[in-house]
Order: C-alpha cells, then structure tokens, then sequence
C-alpha cells in the first residue's frame, strides 16, 4: 500500500469509451460482495462543488473555456474530492474506486491540449497533495474502438473533439502509464466480463484486507 491510510485507492483511466464506469461498476459490485466498504467516486465530480464544475466542463454551452481554465476547473474538482471524499474515505479504510484521476488531466489537457506536461503535473500535485493511488488500471482502446463505441451517442463538450485530439491523448497515455509505478495496463477492447475479471485478479492480488 502506498499511502499511509488503510484504505486502498483504485484509479480506472482511459479514453472515454474506454469502459472506465462500466468497469467502476462492476469492481465496486464484486468488493462489495466480498465485505468490503467501497466508495465509488467520478472525475469531474465525486462531491457537490465537483458535480457542478462538472456541468461547467462537459455540458456544452457555447461558453469558452480555455485549455488553462479548463485545467484549473479539472483541478478544482479534484482538489476537493480528495480533500472531502478520498482522505476522509482512506483513512476509514475504506476501497475508494475513482472513475479517473489525475493521470487524466496529463493525458486530455497536456498531450490533448498541448499545455507543458511539467505543468499539468505540478498542478495535479497541488491539488492531491501528494496522495497516490495504490494501483492505477489504464484501459486501452485504439481510435476506432473509441468510434465504435461513442456511435449514436450525444458527445458531451470534450467528446466533441476530432480524431487528432484523442490520438495525442492517447498517446500520452500509454507514455504515462508505462512511467508511472503501480499502473497496469489492460486491453479495453476484449469483452467487459474479461476486462473486469483481469482487474478483480490484479486487485485481489495487490489489497491488503481494509477491514
Ligand atoms: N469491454 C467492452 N466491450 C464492448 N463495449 C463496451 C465495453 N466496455 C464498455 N462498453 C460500452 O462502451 C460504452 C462506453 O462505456 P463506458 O463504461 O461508459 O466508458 P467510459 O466511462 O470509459 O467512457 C458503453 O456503451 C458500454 O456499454
Ligand atoms: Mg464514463
């Protein structure tokens, strides 16, 4: 376990379509049966101050958000979820699954947006406050996957990006993921039940009974 706390963080992240609430939902379902005490948690939101930032960043309103406002925004969500749902949730030990994090902002506003890595991290850093996740699952899908999966349904505002965008962020990705320690990469594109049944092995491997 990383942090100091007895709970455990699990973090899903990948490209939308990726299947990170599909699988949030299947993990928090299975520990949950096991006995444990699971606290399911989604970027942009996880509180009230998140779910209405939140609004602010995907609901298209033709209002113009920078690339460093819409940074800022990321961060702010962040900054409280972990402030008034994660610590308070790790330090009763309880499993706190979230529905990305901050290798997302790295990812869609560095490499996406193209504003300097160095930056998204120090800002990622400010916000977390040194918190890591006990093991971060990246669930990669190539572009056309991503396609075939967002096809009829209404893009939210970052959704509406092109091609390109979701290229670089992708890439960026699979360059964070393989830096990063406690991260493991599994392939988004086999079935939900085989997806979710390689993260229930890797994480029945890795936690220490919270209980
Ligand atoms: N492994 C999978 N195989 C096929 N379709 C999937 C898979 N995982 C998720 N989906 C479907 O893809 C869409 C996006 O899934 P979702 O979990 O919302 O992704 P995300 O939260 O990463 O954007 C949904 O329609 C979901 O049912
Ligand atoms: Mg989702």
């Amino acid at each position: 376990m990383d942090s100091n706390y007895p709970g455990f963080l699990i973090v899903l992240e990948g490209l939308d379509g990726s299947g990170t609430t599909t699988q949030s939902g299947l993990l928090a379902r299975y520990l949950r049966e096991e006995g444990y005490s699971v606290v399911e948690l989604e970027e942009p939101g996880g509180t009230e101050l998140g779910r209405q930032v939140r609004e602010i960043l995907l609901e298209d309103r033709g209002v113009g958000i920078e690339p460093l406002s819409e940074l800022f925004l990321y961060e702010v969500s962040r900054a409280q979820m972990v402030r008034e749902k994660v610590i308070p949730g790790l330090k009763k030990g309880k499993v706190i699954i979230s529905d990305r994090f901050a290798v997302s902002s790295v990812a869609y506003q560095g490499y996406g947006r193209g504003i300097p890595i160095d930056r998204v991290k120090s800002l990622n850093e400010i916000a977390v406050g040194g918190l890591e996740p006990d093991i971060t699952f990246y669930l990669d899908i190539d572009l056309h996957e991503r396609e075939k999966r967002s096809a009829g349904k209404r893009p939210d505002r970052i959704e509406k990006e092109k091609q390109d965008f979701y290229r670089r962020v992708r890439e960026g990705y699979l360059a964070e993921i393989k830096a990063l320690s406690d991260s493991v990469l599994i392939d988004g594109s086999s079935s939900k039940k085989e997806v979710s049944r390689k993260i229930i092995e890797r994480v029945e491997e890795e936690i220490v009974d919270p209980g």
